[in-house]
């Protein structure tokens, strides 16, 4: 029954049109927009199938409404921290992610806030950009190398692994921390250390770690006075993992020299402090945000709750 997939908010069309084709249909938020639990909760009552977003809060409560036909819970994203997974699998509701084919996208976005923050560029722009540039000048706008320099990867899986072959191509040192080793990175050359070491020893803190109880403000204070004054922090991975306001004083007070972030502790909210600082390059969470990736994320997650209407197995299950 067509009307028994809800998808919660508009995706790239690749995905509709394979449901559209497979399952014969769907129903849709048209509406670009996040919708509020109350919305949420009455949208998927009495569905099989609901094929979310990252931005949608999936727990026991949405489950429930949902009803006890609810089959598979579909994100569009690797990332799967907004869906309660022991409370789908206490419903046996299976929960699927997109892995892989965001990789190289993610760890391309999280190499160019790297650059960006080791080069001042969106700081040495908005200066070019207010029409307050005198002209070229020999100690304007000095950055740092990367080259030669070590960076420091949280998170030795998928997205780890993209940004250690991106940091060779740069001859750059590469230390992991992990809580398990991963072949994949030795064979690249990274090196795994304790996480107090590689905050310690590199110029560049990358993380790529899932939010998990466990790495809920794994960066905090203690963890930032720990990382070099001229050490930069890129988070692609997401908000919560940092204390964002122990990372504003940090940067404010010099603590370390930059950041490059793409995710924020309460989404869509920003930390005010951040946008005071010059040595903070801000994306909007766009790390998988190609049209090709977010393409292929969209027909993944299709694919997903084809298997399971059809009485087979997700791909992609996570539980
Ligand atoms: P992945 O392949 O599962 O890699 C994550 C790695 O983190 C795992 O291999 C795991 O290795 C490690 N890990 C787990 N807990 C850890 C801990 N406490 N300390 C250190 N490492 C830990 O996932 P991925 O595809 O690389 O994606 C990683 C994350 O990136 C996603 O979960 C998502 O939150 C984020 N992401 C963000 C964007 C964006 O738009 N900004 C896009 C895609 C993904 P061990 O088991 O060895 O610890
Ligand atoms: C994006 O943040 C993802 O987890 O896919």
């Amino acid at each position: 029954m067509p009307n028994n997939i809800y998808v919660t908010r508009q995706i790239p069309l690749s995905g509709l049109d394979l449901l559209q084709r497979e399952l014969g249909g769907f129903e849709i938020n048209t509406a670009d927009k996040q919708l509020s639990k109350t919305e949420l909760k009455a949208a998927t009552k009495g569905r099989d199938a609901i094929l979310c977003l990252l931005t949608d809060a999936i727990d026991g409560e949405v489950l429930d409404a949902a009803g006890p036909q609810l089959k598979i819970v579909a994100n569009v994203a690797v990332g799967y921290n907004n869906i309660d997974v022991p409370a789908a699998s206490a419903r046996k509701v299976i929960v699927s992610n997109t892995p892989g084919v965001l990789t190289d996208t993610t760890a391309d976005l999280a190499f160019a806030l790297m650059l960006a923050s080791a080069r001042r560029l969106c700081e040495s722009e908005r200066v070019l950009r207010a029409g307050k540039w005198p002209g070229w000048g020999i100690l304007q706008f000095l950055g740092q190398d990367i080259g030669g320099k070590t960076l420091g990867i949280v998170g030795g899986g998928r997205i780890g692994q993209a940004m250690a072959r991106r940091a060779r191509g740069f001859d750059m040192q590469i230390l992991y921390s992990s809580r398990s080793a991963h072949s994949e990175m030795e064979s690249i050359g990274a090196r795994r250390v304790l996480l107090d070491e590689l905050l310690k020893q590199s110029d560049f803190v990358s993380l790529h770690c899932p939010l998990t109880p466990e790495t809920k403000h794994l960066i905090g204070a203690k963890q930032l006075a720990m990382m070099k004054p001229t050490a930069h922090l890129i988070n692609t991975a997401r908000g919560p993992v940092v204390d964002e306001a122990a990372l504003v004083e940090a940067l404010k007070t010099k603590k370390i020299a930059g950041a490059g972030l793409d995710v924020y502790e309460e989404e869509p909210k920003i930390h005010p402090g951040l946008f005071e600082l010059e040595n903070a390059v801000l994306a909007p969470h766009i790390g998988s945000a190609t049209t090709e990736t977010r393409g292929k994320m969209a027909t993944m997650a299709a694919q997903n709750v084809i298997a399971v209407l059809k009485g087979g197995k997700a791909p992609n299950a996570v539980n």
